[in-house]
């Protein structure tokens, strides 16, 4: 017998890493994706809500709720990433103004009204973006605790060093006290974060294959690495793009291909250099697991196998 599908909600900040999470995260059968909560990051909201709406189209599934959720992080000014991502956000896709409308509630108030309807331990949250959206919903309504299963977050950087300043990754960075929200509340966190999506980058070897699958959307997906690796190269030579986001899906799909350690995360929000840098302790107890390691080949191999059967 095989398993249902696991029930998950995500929010992110499309964003080219995002659209590629989100493309894996619906071509799924073992993904159950119940809505897709946007948050201001790599561009402003306007565009993260219309980007995922566009990815949610193009995947053939315009039945997934797309909702806006914060415009702008807790008490940091905002900070975006158009130079990795480009000006709409999703660089190396044309964008258009996609049929379905946003859903018509708040982005928290989505998150509240799930999980509260959720039975125990039952939703697992995908956060690719500032977490913004789940620490405002914590805060008006710590009960929705309980509905959690896992959140599985892509942000921070350990050994790795961080992307935005030499020791904060920018999804942490953006908003670190919306971070240490989520990291303080106790939930089980699992985190992907610049230590492992760096050792797994999209290669052109890697993206040719993809293109080679043919399909509509497999193409698109090719597009926008081919898109993030021009960026990259932009701003740091001869690097080819992480996956950063993608990694918390193939998480979900085949953990078997990752390597964790039990762990206690803390986030830096006092001004200064360490501003945005996650602390890391290893910690039998958890709350939390940070991820280490990757096999980077059997991580393309999944998308293809994702990718082979889109429209
Ligand atoms: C993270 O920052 C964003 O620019 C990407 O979408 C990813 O979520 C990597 O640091
Ligand atoms: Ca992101």
């Amino acid at each position: 017998m095989t398993a249902p599908p696991l029930p998950v909600l995500i929010d992110c900040d499309p964003g080219i890493d995002d659209a590629v999470m989100l493309m894996m995260a619906l071509a799924a059968p073992g993904l159950d994706v119940r809505s897709v909560t946007a948050v201001a990051g790599n561009v402003p909201l306007r565009l993260t809500s219309r980007n995922a709406r566009m990815i949610c189209e193009l995947m053939g599934r315009s039945d997934v709720p797309v909702y806006a959720g914060c415009p702008r992080p807790m008490l940091r000014e905002p900070v975006t990433a158009e130079d990795f991502h480009g000006e709409t956000g999703i660089s190396g896709l044309d964008v258009f103004e996609p049929d379905r409308p946003l859903a018509p509630a708040h982005g928290v108030a989505d998150l509240i009204a799930r999980l509260r309807a959720a039975a125990p331990g039952s939703l697992t949250l995908i956060i690719t973006g500032p977490m913004t959206n789940l620490a405002c919903a914590l805060v008006m309504d710590p009960g929705i605790a309980a509905g959690v299963r896992e959140v599985v977050i892509m942000g921070g950087a350990d050994v790795a060093g961080g992307n935005i300043t030499p020791q904060a990754e920018f999804n942490i960075f953006a908003d670190p006290h919306a971070a240490a929200i989520v990291f303080d509340s106790g939930l089980p966190v699992t985190v992907l974060s610049l230590d492992v999506t760096h050792q797994v980058r999209a290669e052109p070897a890697r993206i040719a294959r993809l293109r080679s699958l043919g399909t509509q959307n497999a193409l698109r997906m090719a597009g926008l690495l081919g898109a993030a690796n021009q960026l990259e190269g932009r701003w740091r030579p001869g690097m080819n793009a992480p996956m950063h986001d993608p990694s918390t899906i193939a998480w979900l799909l085949a953990p078997e291909i990752f390597q964790s350690k039990a762990a206690r995360v803390r986030t830096i929000t006092r001004p200064g250099k360490s501003f945005g840098r996650t602390a890391v302790r290893e910690a039998k107890s958890g709350p939390h697991r940070w991820v280490t390691h990757a096999d980077a080949d059997a991580f393309f191999a999944l998308i293809e196998g994702l990718m082979q059967d889109t429209p």
